[in-house]
């Protein structure tokens, strides 16, 4: 095989919340992740030594930098490899977005490794190798529903959901992961998540309402920063898409929308007056 080709998925958050500060920094999550069908192609090819990455993204580094490289470097430390990789990202997700395209890159880049290099790393390992590239990154390694815990590494995959259509629109802005989790620190917003019956809702696959109460904790230090989310939301909402959230930390709004609506999304991307933002429509997988 001359090189493998594979497909990183998107994700977004269904619900999103904190329980407090781990001793070693990092926030303990409870948060559903949901893959979507926006993906950047990874392509895996052998070369005799080192790490070499490659992107159509001018957005991107392609150095130590890239989650990517950091992951090709953990699968190099924990395996007999003794050769170099070609890394190719040609890249679709929006960066720095709250839609885990660089930790999908990474997953894409430990899942491609073993399969082309027959580098036969369990599962467990895998995981390992994912936990310790970024929080978002093991549950890349397999697309679909889970209820995610711990740093978001502890995984419990869900039913997947009947088919729903994503609306995506992020404004251009770029926003600090890191930076919003300190901001969230320092803040005293009060939102209570009902995690047991929202999950309990995907569990018995229940059309999913956002007045259940499926919220993001982050949102409303995201909207502080970036005004655009809100002005984005009132939008989306405006137009009916009542199911509208942030994801992850942002500045992403996502619609989660019945498939039999699928007229007025396409006639919303189409029509979407702030030229400056990212918008596209996909569908959850
Ligand atoms: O794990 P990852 O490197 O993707 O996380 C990026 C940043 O997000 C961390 O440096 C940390 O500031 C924050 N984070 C956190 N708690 C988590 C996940 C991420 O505080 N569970």
């Amino acid at each position: 095989m001359e090189q493998l080709s594979i497909k990183a998925y998107a994700k977004i958050n269904l619900f999103l919340n904190i329980k407090g500060i781990r001793d070693d920094g990092y926030h303990e999550l409870e948060m559903v992740m949901q893959s979507i069908n926006l993906y950047d192609n990874i392509k895996i090819s052998s070369r005799k030594k080192g790490i070499n990455i490659e992107t159509n993204s001018d957005e991107i580094p392609t150095g130590k930098d890239n989650l990517a490289y950091k992951a090709a470097q953990r699968v190099i430390d924990e395996s007999n490899f003794s050769k170099g990789v070609n890394i190719f990202i040609d890249k679709n997700i929006p960066v720095a977005a709250g839609l885990a395209g660089g930790s999908t890159d990474a997953a894409a880049v430990i899942k491609g490794m073993n399969k082309y290099f027959n580098l036969d790393l369990e599962k467990d390992k895998l995981h390992d190798i994912a936990s310790q590239v970024g929080s978002d990154v093991p549950f890349c390694l397999k697309p679909g529903t889970a209820f995610a815990t711990g740093r978001g590494d502890k995984l419990e995959y869900l039913n997947s959901l009947k088919s729903y259509k994503v609306i995506l629109v992020k404004p251009p802005v770029m926003v600090s992961t890191k930076k919003i989790y300190e901001m969230y620190d320092k803040s005293n917003y009060n939102i209570e998540i009902p995690i047991k019956k929202l999950l309990s809702n995907i569990k018995k696959r229940n059309s999913l309402n956002i007045k259940d109460g499926w919220a993001n904790v982050l949102e409303p230090v995201t909207k502080n920063i970036v005004k655009e989310v809100e002005t984005i939301e009132n939008i989306l909402k405006n137009k009916g898409f009542d199911f509208t959230l942030m994801t992850g930390s942002g500045p992403t709004v996502f619609s989660l929308v019945e498939k039999s609506k699928k007229e007025l999304i396409e006639k919303t991307v189409q029509n979407w007056q702030r030229k400056q933002d990212f918008i596209t429509h996909t569908e959850t997988i």
